[in-house]
């Protein structure tokens, strides 16, 4: 029996509009209401785009039991960064969550690791609870740079949490406030899904990597989420699996009825 409390996440990228975005919860509500089975052992986050993070959205998504988040956010507080999100301004409109370092944004949008651990710093210390996205390429791991690749991108990570702990923002941080994602590249919106094995044995390796560097308390703790091509069929196989503790889902996520069998695979 997992202590982590699961996390189903889902990241609508630039799909779902304001009017759609309604009706999807009040969809998702009368689905989740109506299955007997319901429980609400675990948490439940969307993060759509930045139009529909308005309070009315977080109404009707609070009925459903889901938080919503941003899907990226910038590292300075303020100013001239047109199109950029504050961290500051999204906690000051009642969010909690934001999304950093997608692979979206790290091969179409020049995200980088060093901007990905900033903007990880940023939310935390605006007292956001982010999760941080990594994985590899197909090229990455099909040449053996796999691991090596991990170690690059949770090193931003690991500097990030440690400039949040040694600041005096930091009080009550928890692995909870920093979860992984991890996305292999090559399973994202492409059908093709990690096997449960290839999925476990990337969290393993996560957790006993970030186990050596912040210690085991926080290593054992820590949220991992598996995304790439995650679905009604294999959502449950892999929330099985000793080290996941989550899913981000894609498009998977944009249909009411699909996202509702995720949340109570
Ligand atoms: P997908 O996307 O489920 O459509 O593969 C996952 C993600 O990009 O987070």
């Amino acid at each position: 029996m997992k202590s982590r409390k699961p996390i189903l996440a889902g990241n609508w990228k630039m799909n779902l509009g304001p009017a759609e975005a309604g009706l999807y919860f009040q969809q998702l509500e009368t689905l989740l209401s109506n299955d007997p089975t319901r429980s609400l052992d675990s948490e439940r986050v969307i993060f759509p785009p930045a139009y529909n993070l308005g309070s009315e959205i977080q109404w009707v998504a609070g009925k459903c039991q889901v938080q919503l988040g941003a899907q990226n956010i910038h590292w300075e507080s303020t100013g001239a960064f047109t199109a950029e999100l504050s961290a500051k301004a999204l906690k000051d409109l009642g969010l909690n969550w934001a999304l950093v370092g997608h692979s979206e944004r790290r091969q179409l949008f020049g995200e980088t690791n060093q901007t990905a651990g900033k903007r990880l710093l940023k939310g935390l210390s605006s007292g956001l609870r982010v999760l941080f996205c990594m994985g590899e390429t197909l090229g990455e791991r099909e040449s053996g740079r796999m691991e090596t690749v991990w170690a690059e991108q949770l090193t931003s990570y690991v500097e990030a949490l440690a400039k949040h702990v040694a600041s005096d923002q930091a009080n009550d941080f928890s692995s909870r406030h920093a979860p992984v994602a991890y996305e292999p590249v090559w399973a994202i919106g492409t059908g093709k899904t990690a096997t449960t094995e290839q999925a476990e044995e990337a969290h393993r390796w996560i957790r006993n990597w970030l186990s050596e560097k912040l210690g085991a308390t926080f290593a054992e703790a820590l949220p991992v989420l598996y995304g790439g091509s995650v679905t009604p069929d294999n959502a449950a196989a892999l929330l099985k699996q000793p080290n996941i503790d989550g899913v981000l889902v894609g498009g998977a996520s944009l249909k009411p009825e699909s996202f509702a069998k995720i949340l109570l695979a």
